[in-house]
C-alpha cells in the first residue's frame, strides 16, 4: 500500500517535521510533485534542516527515498541540498534514486518565471522564482528536459535548444530581467555532475515492485492543498496537482494501492505569496501567531500571512483527498489566547454557505467564526494526549466533529519528540 502525506492549507504545514517522524514505519518515502519552491523543515537533535527536493527519509537509515517522475528538479538547488548533507554520511547513490521521467528546471526557467512575475505587476502570484511554472508550462506544452535525458549523448544540444527558445520567449516579457548567462551555466552543469552521480531509475517500476513485494510507502507531498493547480485559488496556486490524485500520477501508483491519507494543517492558517485569504488577520492576533510561531518561509525567508482556523477550507481539502487521519501542528503557538476564532461558514455575496466556492475574494466572502475558548498552558513538554489542557483537546473535538476525521497526531513543538500520538 501507498499512504498519502498532504499538507491541506496554503503549505508549511509542517509536513516535512511528520513525514520524518512516520518514516520509520515505511520502507520507502517518495516525492510525487513540485520541486524546490517547497521547504520541508527537520528538527532533531538540536539540528535544524531544510530540504526542498530530497524527501525527508533521508536521515532514517532503512528508507529509500525516490524523487518521482512528477517532481520538477532544480540541479543547483540539489547539488547545494547533497552538499549540506554531506556531515550525515548517507550514502545517497544507495538511498536516494531519481525517476528519469522527472523534469529538470534550466537556468532559464527561473528567469522566466521572474520575468513573468515582473511582468505581471500588482497580479504576480508571489512565487518563489525558483522556475517552478514554466518548467511545468514545458511539461504539459511537451518542450521539456526530462532527467532521462542527462543519459543521451546529445544532451548539451537539446539543453541548448531549450535554453534558446527561453531566450527568446524573455525578450516578449516587458521586464528588465538582468542576468550573466554564463555564470548561471556554471553552477548549472556542476549541479547537473552530481546529479549524475546519482541513480536514475524508472521509478514506477520500482514502485511497481515494491508493491508486490509488500514493501510499504509513504508519498510525501509538498506544498498544500489550496495551491493545487486545479482546487486551489487559482491563479495564486502553484503549478502541480498537491493532492491525492497527483500521487497516482506523479508516481505512477493506481488509486486502489493508496491505503491511508494523512493530512496535515496548522491549529492556525497561515500563507505565504499572493492571494485571498479569508481569515487572514492584521491585527495584533496575527502579528502573534507570526512571533511566536517563527512564520517565515523555508524557502524565501519571506514573513508569512496568518489567520484563524478555516474550517470550510479544511473540510474541503479533506474532503478532495480522501484524508483518514489529521496531524494538527503548532497547537503550542496558539498557547496564551484567552478566545479564539474559527471560521465555520462563510458569508458569500450575501449568502451563507458551508462549502469552499469557486471565487473566495474578500469582496465575495466574508468568514462567519464561532468563537472558543483557548488554552493558557505551556504544552510544549507534554507527551500525552490526556496531559492537553481540556479547552485545547474540545477545540481538536470541534475539528473532527466539522470534518468528520480523527485528529491522531498532535504535535506541540519543532522538535521530533514534541509529537503526541493519540
Ligand atoms: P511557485 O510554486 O514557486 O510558482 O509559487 C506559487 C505560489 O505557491 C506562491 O504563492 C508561493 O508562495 C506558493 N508556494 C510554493 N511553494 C510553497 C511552499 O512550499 N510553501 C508555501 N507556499 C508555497
Amino acid at each position: 500500500m501507498v499512504n498519502l502525506l498532504l499538507g491541506l492549507q496554503w503549505g508549511d504545514e509542517g509536513k516535512g517535521k511528520i513525514v520524518d517522524v512516520l518514516t520509520k514505519n515505511y520502507d520507502i518515502i517518495a516525492r510525487f510533485q513540485g520541486g524546490p519552491n517547497a521547504g520541508h523543515t527537520l528538527i532533531f537533535d538540536g539540528n535544524k534542516h531544510v530540504l526542498h527536493t530530497i524527501p525527508s527519509g533521508i536521515f532514517h537509515k532503512k528508507a529509500i527515498n525516490i524523487v518521482g517522475n512528477g517532481v520538477v528538479i532544480d540541479p543547483v538547488i540539489f547539488k547545494k541540498e547533497i552538499d549540506n548533507l554531506s556531515g550525515y554520511n548517507i550514502d545517497f547513490n544507495k538511498k536516494l534514486l531519481i525517476s528519469r521521467k522527472a523534469h529538470v528546471i534550466l537556468p532559464t526557467h527561473r528567469l522566466l518565471d521572474a520575468a513573468s512575475e515582473t511582468a505581471k505587476g500588482k497580479a504576480k502570484i508571489g512565487s518563489t522564482l525558483k522556475g517552478i511554472g514554466p518548467t511545468y508550462m514545458d511539461k504539459t506544452g511537451r518542450n521539456g528536459f526530462r532527467i532521462g535525458d542527462f543519459e543521451l549523448d546529445n544532451w548539451k544540444e537539446k539543453y541548448q535548444q531549450l535554453t534558446q527558445k527561453h531566450l527568446n520567449m524573455l525578450r516578449c516579457y516587458n521586464a528588465d530581467i538582468q542576468f550573466d548567462l554564463d555564470e548561471l551555466e556554471k553552477e548549472f552543469f556542476e549541479g547537473v555532475k552530481t546529479l549524475k552521480k546519482l541513480q536514475f531509475i524508472d521509478s514506477e517500476f520500482y514502485i511497481q515492485q515494491a508493491l508486490k513485494e509488500e514493501q510499504t510507502i509513504l508519498a510525501e507531498g509538498a506544498q498544500g492543498s489550496l495551491l493545487d493547480i486545479d482546487f486551489g485559488t487559482y491563479p495564486f496556486v502553484t503549478s502541480s496537482n498537491t493532492t491525492a490524485a497527483g500521487a497516482c500520477t506523479g508516481l505512477g501508483v493506481a488509486p486502489n494501492k493508496i491505503g491511508k491519507g494523512f493530512g496535515i494543517f496548522k491549529a492556525y492558517v497561515t500563507r505565504v505569496g499572493s492571494g485571498p485569504f479569508p481569515t487572514e488577520l492584521f491585527d495584533d492576533n496575527g502579528k502573534r501567531m507570526a512571533k511566536v510561531g517563527h512564520e517565515f518561509g523555508a524557502t524565501t525567508g519571506r514573513p508569512r500571512r496568518c489567520g484563524w482556523l478555516d474550517l470550510v477550507a479544511l473540510k474541503y481539502a479533506v474532503e478532495i483527498n480522501g484524508i483518514t487521519e489529521l496531524a494538527m501542528m503548532k497547537a503550542d503557538v496558539l498557547s496564551g489566547f484567552k478566545t479564539l476564532k474559527v471560521a465555520v461558514k462563510y458569508n458569500y455575496k450575501g449568502q451563507e454557505i458551508s462549502h469552499f466556492p469557486y471565487n473566495i475574494e474578500p469582496e465575495n466572502v466574508t468568514p462567519i467564526y464561532k468563537e472558543v475558548k483557548g488554552w493558557q498552558e505551556d504544552i510544549t513538554n507534554i507527551n500525552e494526549y490526556d496531559q492537553l489542557p481540556e479547552t485545547l483537546k474540545d477545540y481538536i473535538k470541534m475539528i473532527e466533529d466539522y470534518v468528520k476525521v480523527p485528529v491522531k497526531i498532535v504535535s506541540v513543538g519543532p522538535d521530533r519528540k514534541q509529537t503526541i500520538f493519540r
